[in-house]
Protein backbone atom coordinates (compact mmCIF):
# COMPACT_ATOMS: atom_id res chain seq x y z
CA UNK A 1 0.00 0.00 0.00
CA UNK A 2 1.55 3.42 -1.00
CA UNK A 3 1.88 5.59 2.22
CA UNK A 4 -0.35 8.50 2.62
CA UNK A 5 0.96 11.60 0.63
CA UNK A 6 1.70 14.18 3.43
CA UNK A 7 0.28 17.89 3.38
CA UNK A 8 3.19 19.87 2.47
CA UNK A 9 4.27 17.63 -0.33
CA UNK A 10 0.18 17.16 -1.71
CA UNK A 11 0.06 21.49 -2.07
CA UNK A 12 3.59 22.52 -2.31
CA UNK A 13 2.57 24.16 -5.55
CA UNK A 14 0.03 25.92 -3.10
CA UNK A 15 1.57 26.78 0.13
CA UNK A 16 4.79 29.24 0.72
CA UNK A 17 7.09 26.31 0.94
CA UNK A 18 10.32 25.68 -0.82
CA UNK A 19 12.81 23.18 -1.97
CA UNK A 20 14.35 24.25 1.36
CA UNK A 21 11.93 23.75 3.83
CA UNK A 22 11.97 20.23 5.43
CA UNK A 23 8.87 17.79 4.74
CA UNK A 24 8.23 17.41 7.86
CA UNK A 25 4.95 15.10 8.20
CA UNK A 26 3.30 12.62 10.69
CA UNK A 27 0.30 11.68 7.94
CA UNK A 28 -1.77 14.86 8.13
CA UNK A 29 -4.36 16.06 5.79
CA UNK A 30 -6.68 13.79 3.48
CA UNK A 31 -9.17 13.28 6.13
CA UNK A 32 -12.85 11.32 5.48
CA UNK A 33 -15.72 13.25 3.92
CA UNK A 34 -18.53 11.54 5.69
CA UNK A 35 -22.36 12.00 4.01
CA UNK A 36 -25.19 12.16 6.41
CA UNK A 37 -28.34 10.86 5.11
CA UNK A 38 -29.64 11.53 8.73
CA UNK A 39 -28.73 15.06 9.06
CA UNK A 40 -30.16 15.34 5.37
CA UNK A 41 -33.72 13.85 6.52
CA UNK A 42 -33.37 16.05 9.65
CA UNK A 43 -32.90 19.23 7.69
CA UNK A 44 -34.41 19.07 4.01
CA UNK A 45 -30.79 19.99 3.11
CA UNK A 46 -30.26 18.13 -0.32
CA UNK A 47 -26.80 16.81 0.70
CA UNK A 48 -24.68 16.89 4.03
CA UNK A 49 -21.40 15.77 4.36
CA UNK A 50 -19.12 15.82 7.28
CA UNK A 51 -15.48 16.70 7.22
CA UNK A 52 -14.28 14.39 10.07
CA UNK A 53 -10.53 16.26 11.31
CA UNK A 54 -10.31 14.30 14.25
CA UNK A 55 -8.99 11.59 11.73
CA UNK A 56 -5.74 13.66 12.01
CA UNK A 57 -2.30 12.90 13.55
CA UNK A 58 -3.20 14.32 17.01
CA UNK A 59 -6.93 14.41 16.37
CA UNK A 60 -7.98 17.92 15.11
CA UNK A 61 -7.25 20.12 12.25
CA UNK A 62 -4.95 21.89 13.96
CA UNK A 63 -1.97 19.47 12.62
CA UNK A 64 -2.50 20.93 8.69
CA UNK A 65 -1.36 24.52 10.08
CA UNK A 66 0.99 23.26 12.52
CA UNK A 67 3.50 20.82 10.15
CA UNK A 68 3.47 24.37 7.71
CA UNK A 69 4.33 26.70 10.73
CA UNK A 70 6.83 23.83 12.35
CA UNK A 71 8.59 23.12 9.08
CA UNK A 72 9.24 26.88 8.65
CA UNK A 73 10.24 27.70 11.71
CA UNK A 74 12.91 24.85 11.36
CA UNK A 75 13.50 26.11 7.89
CA UNK A 76 14.36 29.77 9.42
CA UNK A 77 16.59 27.89 12.20
CA UNK A 78 14.48 27.79 15.09
CA UNK A 79 15.35 25.61 18.28
CA UNK A 80 12.06 26.14 20.15
CA UNK A 81 8.32 26.85 19.33
CA UNK A 82 5.88 28.36 21.93
CA UNK A 83 2.20 28.36 21.99
CA UNK A 84 -1.18 29.30 23.81
CA UNK A 85 -4.29 26.59 23.33
CA UNK A 86 -7.08 25.67 24.68
CA UNK A 87 -5.81 22.43 23.80
CA UNK A 88 -5.58 21.00 20.72
CA UNK A 89 -2.84 23.78 19.61
CA UNK A 90 -0.73 22.60 22.44
CA UNK A 91 -1.21 19.20 21.51
CA UNK A 92 -0.22 19.77 17.51
CA UNK A 93 2.64 21.84 18.70
CA UNK A 94 3.96 19.29 21.11
CA UNK A 95 3.59 16.92 18.63
CA UNK A 96 5.32 18.73 15.58
CA UNK A 97 8.24 19.88 17.63
CA UNK A 98 8.74 16.12 18.72
CA UNK A 99 8.75 14.72 15.28
CA UNK A 100 11.07 17.87 14.08
CA UNK A 101 13.25 17.78 17.09
CA UNK A 102 12.44 21.38 18.81
CA UNK A 103 11.60 22.69 22.35
CA UNK A 104 8.17 23.76 22.63
CA UNK A 105 6.20 25.21 25.78
CA UNK A 106 2.34 25.55 25.89
CA UNK A 107 0.69 28.21 28.00
CA UNK A 108 -2.96 26.73 28.91
CA UNK A 109 -6.10 28.47 30.55
CA UNK A 110 -6.04 26.55 34.22
CA UNK A 111 -9.01 24.12 34.48
CA UNK A 112 -10.29 24.57 31.01
CA UNK A 113 -8.23 22.39 28.79
CA UNK A 114 -9.84 18.68 28.08
CA UNK A 115 -8.01 16.25 30.00
CA UNK A 116 -6.88 14.20 26.58
CA UNK A 117 -5.67 17.54 25.16
CA UNK A 118 -3.48 17.89 28.12
CA UNK A 119 -2.33 14.79 28.49
CA UNK A 120 -1.04 14.98 24.67
CA UNK A 121 0.76 17.76 24.99
CA UNK A 122 3.21 16.18 28.12
CA UNK A 123 3.28 13.31 26.75
CA UNK A 124 4.68 15.02 23.94
CA UNK A 125 7.17 16.24 25.99
CA UNK A 126 6.19 19.80 26.01
CA UNK A 127 6.61 22.05 28.78
CA UNK A 128 3.09 22.68 29.90
CA UNK A 129 2.66 26.05 32.24
CA UNK A 130 -1.10 26.77 33.29
CA UNK A 131 -1.98 30.23 34.02
CA UNK A 132 -5.02 30.80 36.30
CA UNK A 133 -6.15 33.16 33.43
CA UNK A 134 -8.39 32.65 30.45
CA UNK A 135 -7.13 31.47 27.08
CA UNK A 136 -7.31 35.23 26.04
CA UNK A 137 -4.62 35.96 28.83
CA UNK A 138 -2.30 32.76 27.85
CA UNK A 139 -2.42 34.23 24.20
CA UNK A 140 -1.39 37.85 25.69
CA UNK A 141 1.49 36.51 27.28
CA UNK A 142 2.87 34.12 24.76
CA UNK A 143 2.90 37.20 22.07
CA UNK A 144 4.92 39.12 24.70
CA UNK A 145 7.46 35.55 25.29
CA UNK A 146 7.56 35.42 21.32
CA UNK A 147 8.86 39.06 20.82
CA UNK A 148 11.04 38.64 23.46
CA UNK A 149 12.93 35.78 21.22
CA UNK A 150 11.95 32.62 22.97
CA UNK A 151 10.76 30.91 20.74
CA UNK A 152 8.85 30.76 17.59
CA UNK A 153 4.85 31.43 17.84
CA UNK A 154 2.65 28.75 16.21
CA UNK A 155 -0.71 30.06 17.74
CA UNK A 156 -2.71 31.13 14.12
CA UNK A 157 -1.29 34.59 14.37
CA UNK A 158 1.36 32.65 12.48
CA UNK A 159 0.53 32.96 8.92
CA UNK A 160 1.74 29.88 7.96
CA UNK A 161 -0.82 27.96 9.93
CA UNK A 162 -3.84 29.84 8.18
CA UNK A 163 -1.51 28.94 4.95
CA UNK A 164 -1.69 25.14 6.10
CA UNK A 165 -5.17 24.88 7.20
CA UNK A 166 -6.41 26.35 3.97
CA UNK A 167 -5.65 23.07 2.52
CA UNK A 168 -8.92 21.21 4.17
CA UNK A 169 -11.11 23.47 1.46
CA UNK A 170 -8.75 22.25 -0.97
CA UNK A 171 -9.64 18.63 0.02
CA UNK A 172 -13.75 19.22 0.33
CA UNK A 173 -13.29 21.06 -3.19
CA UNK A 174 -11.80 17.98 -4.50
CA UNK A 175 -14.03 15.25 -2.93
CA UNK A 176 -17.31 16.96 -4.03
CA UNK A 177 -15.96 18.00 -7.53
CA UNK A 178 -16.34 21.56 -6.92
CA UNK A 179 -17.15 23.54 -3.49
CA UNK A 180 -20.26 23.28 -1.33
CA UNK A 181 -22.84 26.04 -1.66
CA UNK A 182 -22.24 26.37 1.99
CA UNK A 183 -20.12 25.43 4.97
CA UNK A 184 -20.85 25.30 8.67
CA UNK A 185 -17.81 25.80 10.89
CA UNK A 186 -17.43 26.32 14.68
CA UNK A 187 -15.21 29.42 15.46
CA UNK A 188 -13.14 30.06 18.61
CA UNK A 189 -9.88 32.19 17.56
CA UNK A 190 -11.30 32.29 14.29
CA UNK A 191 -8.39 31.37 12.71
CA UNK A 192 -9.95 28.40 10.87
CA UNK A 193 -13.02 29.98 9.09
CA UNK A 194 -10.54 32.77 7.82
CA UNK A 195 -8.24 29.92 6.33
CA UNK A 196 -10.66 27.96 5.00
CA UNK A 197 -12.36 31.27 2.93
CA UNK A 198 -9.09 31.82 1.75
CA UNK A 199 -9.05 28.26 0.46
CA UNK A 200 -11.90 28.36 -0.80
CA UNK A 201 -11.09 31.59 -2.48
CA UNK A 202 -7.75 30.54 -3.74
CA UNK A 203 -10.02 27.18 -5.42
CA UNK A 204 -12.02 29.08 -7.27
CA UNK A 205 -9.51 31.00 -8.88
CA UNK A 206 -7.24 28.36 -10.10
CA UNK A 207 -10.39 26.34 -11.40
CA UNK A 208 -10.62 23.73 -8.37
CA UNK A 209 -14.18 25.16 -7.86
CA UNK A 210 -16.10 26.73 -9.82
CA UNK A 211 -18.47 28.76 -7.08
CA UNK A 212 -17.45 29.95 -3.47
CA UNK A 213 -19.41 28.94 -0.71
CA UNK A 214 -21.43 30.78 2.08
CA UNK A 215 -19.18 30.44 5.13
CA UNK A 216 -21.25 30.17 8.13
CA UNK A 217 -19.67 29.91 12.04
CA UNK A 218 -21.04 29.45 15.33
CA UNK A 219 -20.03 30.29 19.02
CA UNK A 220 -21.17 28.97 22.39
CA UNK A 221 -23.40 31.85 23.96
CA UNK A 222 -20.94 32.73 26.76
CA UNK A 223 -17.61 32.79 24.17
CA UNK A 224 -19.76 34.91 21.21
CA UNK A 225 -17.19 37.81 21.20
CA UNK A 226 -17.99 38.20 17.58
CA UNK A 227 -22.13 38.02 17.40
CA UNK A 228 -21.91 40.56 20.48
CA UNK A 229 -19.52 42.92 18.55
CA UNK A 230 -16.99 43.60 21.49
CA UNK A 231 -14.77 41.39 23.99
CA UNK A 232 -16.02 39.07 26.42
CA UNK A 233 -13.73 39.35 30.06
CA UNK A 234 -15.31 35.61 31.05
CA UNK A 235 -16.43 33.44 28.35
CA UNK A 236 -18.25 30.22 29.42
CA UNK A 237 -18.92 27.14 27.43
CA UNK A 238 -18.51 23.63 28.12
CA UNK A 239 -17.10 23.37 24.16
CA UNK A 240 -13.79 24.67 25.70
CA UNK A 241 -11.73 24.58 22.62
CA UNK A 242 -13.77 27.29 22.01
CA UNK A 243 -14.13 29.29 25.40
CA UNK A 244 -12.34 32.43 23.92
CA UNK A 245 -13.38 36.00 24.39
CA UNK A 246 -11.06 37.84 22.12
CA UNK A 247 -10.10 35.85 18.69
CA UNK A 248 -6.88 36.58 17.24
CA UNK A 249 -8.21 36.97 13.98
CA UNK A 250 -11.79 38.42 14.23
CA UNK A 251 -11.35 40.45 11.44
CA UNK A 252 -10.70 37.26 9.35
CA UNK A 253 -13.67 35.94 10.32
CA UNK A 254 -15.66 39.47 9.33
CA UNK A 255 -14.09 39.37 6.09
CA UNK A 256 -14.75 35.41 5.40
CA UNK A 257 -18.58 36.17 7.00
CA UNK A 258 -19.00 39.17 4.84
CA UNK A 259 -17.42 38.27 1.55
CA UNK A 260 -19.25 34.78 1.37
CA UNK A 261 -22.50 36.14 2.41
CA UNK A 262 -22.64 34.10 5.14
CA UNK A 263 -23.30 34.84 9.05
CA UNK A 264 -22.16 33.94 12.70
CA UNK A 265 -24.11 33.16 15.40
CA UNK A 266 -24.46 31.38 18.57
CA UNK A 267 -25.55 27.94 19.61
CA UNK A 268 -26.23 27.54 23.52
CA UNK A 269 -24.56 24.65 25.37
CA UNK A 270 -27.37 22.37 25.81
CA UNK A 271 -27.86 22.53 21.68
CA UNK A 272 -23.79 21.86 21.25
CA UNK A 273 -24.19 18.90 24.02
CA UNK A 274 -27.99 17.33 21.73
CA UNK A 275 -26.08 17.69 18.34
CA UNK A 276 -22.69 15.53 20.46
CA UNK A 277 -24.90 13.44 21.43
CA UNK A 278 -26.90 12.41 18.25
CA UNK A 279 -23.59 12.57 15.67
CA UNK A 280 -22.57 9.84 18.53
CA UNK A 281 -25.64 7.96 18.80
CA UNK A 282 -27.19 8.26 15.39
CA UNK A 283 -24.34 8.59 13.49
CA UNK A 284 -21.20 6.68 15.09
CA UNK A 285 -19.24 9.79 14.65
CA UNK A 286 -17.16 11.16 18.58
CA UNK A 287 -16.47 14.71 17.51
CA UNK A 288 -15.35 17.10 20.48
CA UNK A 289 -17.95 19.49 21.79
CA UNK A 290 -16.62 22.32 19.76
CA UNK A 291 -17.32 20.24 16.64
CA UNK A 292 -20.99 19.64 17.52
CA UNK A 293 -21.11 23.71 17.64
CA UNK A 294 -21.72 23.81 13.85
CA UNK A 295 -24.17 20.69 13.71
CA UNK A 296 -25.66 22.73 15.95
CA UNK A 297 -25.72 25.56 13.84
CA UNK A 298 -26.90 23.57 10.71
CA UNK A 299 -30.11 22.49 12.93
CA UNK A 300 -30.58 25.64 13.93
CA UNK A 301 -30.11 27.53 10.92
CA UNK A 302 -31.45 25.10 8.22
CA UNK A 303 -35.36 26.12 8.74
CA UNK A 304 -34.46 29.67 7.96
CA UNK A 305 -31.98 29.37 5.15
CA UNK A 306 -33.31 28.35 1.66
CA UNK A 307 -31.36 24.80 1.29
CA UNK A 308 -33.66 22.69 -0.12
CA UNK A 309 -31.44 21.54 -3.58
CA UNK A 310 -27.70 22.49 -1.78
CA UNK A 311 -25.09 21.23 -0.33
CA UNK A 312 -23.88 21.87 2.75
CA UNK A 313 -20.20 20.59 4.10
CA UNK A 314 -19.58 20.60 8.46
CA UNK A 315 -16.53 21.02 9.88
CA UNK A 316 -16.10 18.23 12.66
CA UNK A 317 -12.56 19.65 14.04
CA UNK A 318 -11.09 17.25 16.80
CA UNK A 319 -12.10 14.18 18.09
CA UNK A 320 -14.11 13.64 20.90
CA UNK A 321 -11.58 11.28 23.06
CA UNK A 322 -10.07 14.51 23.87
CA UNK A 323 -12.56 15.44 26.14
CA UNK A 324 -13.55 12.51 28.60
CA UNK A 325 -15.16 14.58 30.91
CA UNK A 326 -18.10 15.75 29.04
CA UNK A 327 -18.38 12.01 27.40
CA UNK A 328 -18.96 10.63 31.08
CA UNK A 329 -22.06 13.30 31.31
CA UNK A 330 -23.56 11.83 28.51
CA UNK A 331 -26.07 9.11 30.04
CA UNK A 332 -24.96 5.46 29.29
CA UNK A 333 -25.67 2.26 30.98
CA UNK A 334 -23.06 -0.06 32.39
CA UNK A 335 -24.09 -2.85 34.54
CA UNK A 336 -21.58 -4.21 36.46
CA UNK A 337 -22.49 -8.11 36.90
CA UNK A 338 -20.54 -11.65 37.88
CA UNK A 339 -19.39 -13.41 35.28
CA UNK A 340 -22.12 -16.12 35.09
CA UNK A 341 -24.27 -16.85 32.00
CA UNK A 342 -27.60 -16.34 33.89
CA UNK A 343 -26.92 -12.36 35.52
CA UNK A 344 -25.06 -11.77 31.77
CA UNK A 345 -28.48 -12.68 29.82
CA UNK A 346 -30.62 -10.70 32.46
CA UNK A 347 -28.00 -7.48 32.21
CA UNK A 348 -28.43 -7.81 28.82
CA UNK A 349 -32.36 -7.75 29.00
CA UNK A 350 -32.46 -10.94 26.94
N1 LIG B 1 -12.79 23.28 17.17
C1 LIG B 1 -11.78 22.81 17.93
C2 LIG B 1 -11.81 21.37 18.30
C3 LIG B 1 -10.74 23.67 18.34
O1 LIG B 1 -9.75 23.19 19.08
C4 LIG B 1 -10.78 25.03 17.97
C5 LIG B 1 -9.74 25.96 18.41
C6 LIG B 1 -11.85 25.45 17.18
C7 LIG B 1 -12.83 24.56 16.81
C8 LIG B 1 -11.98 26.86 16.71
O2 LIG B 1 -11.04 27.15 15.73
O3 LIG B 1 -9.82 28.95 16.89
O4 LIG B 1 -9.55 28.56 14.44
O5 LIG B 1 -11.67 29.49 15.35
N2 LIG B 1 -8.82 25.66 19.23
C9 LIG B 1 -7.68 26.54 19.57
C10 LIG B 1 -6.65 25.81 20.40
C11 LIG B 1 -8.06 27.87 20.07
O6 LIG B 1 -5.91 26.44 21.16
O7 LIG B 1 -6.55 24.60 20.27
P1 LIG B 1 -10.48 28.62 15.58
Amino acid sequence: MLARVSLIDRYAARLPVTARTPRLTLGEGSTPLVRSPRLEAETGVREVWLKVEGMNPTGSFKDRGMVVAVAKALEEGASSVLCASTGNTAASAAAYAARAGVRCAVILPAGNVALGKLIQAMVFGARVVAVRGSFDDALALARRLADEGEGTLVNSVNPYRIEGQKTAAFEVCEDLGDAPDALFIPVGNAGNITAYWRGFVEAASWGLAGRRPRLYGFQAEGAAPIVRGHVIEKPETVATAIRIGNPASWKGALAARDESGGAIDTVTDDEILAAYRSLAQEEGIFGEPASAACVAGLLKAAPRLDLADRTVVCVLTGHGLKDPDTALTIEAEMTDVPADLDTVERAMGL
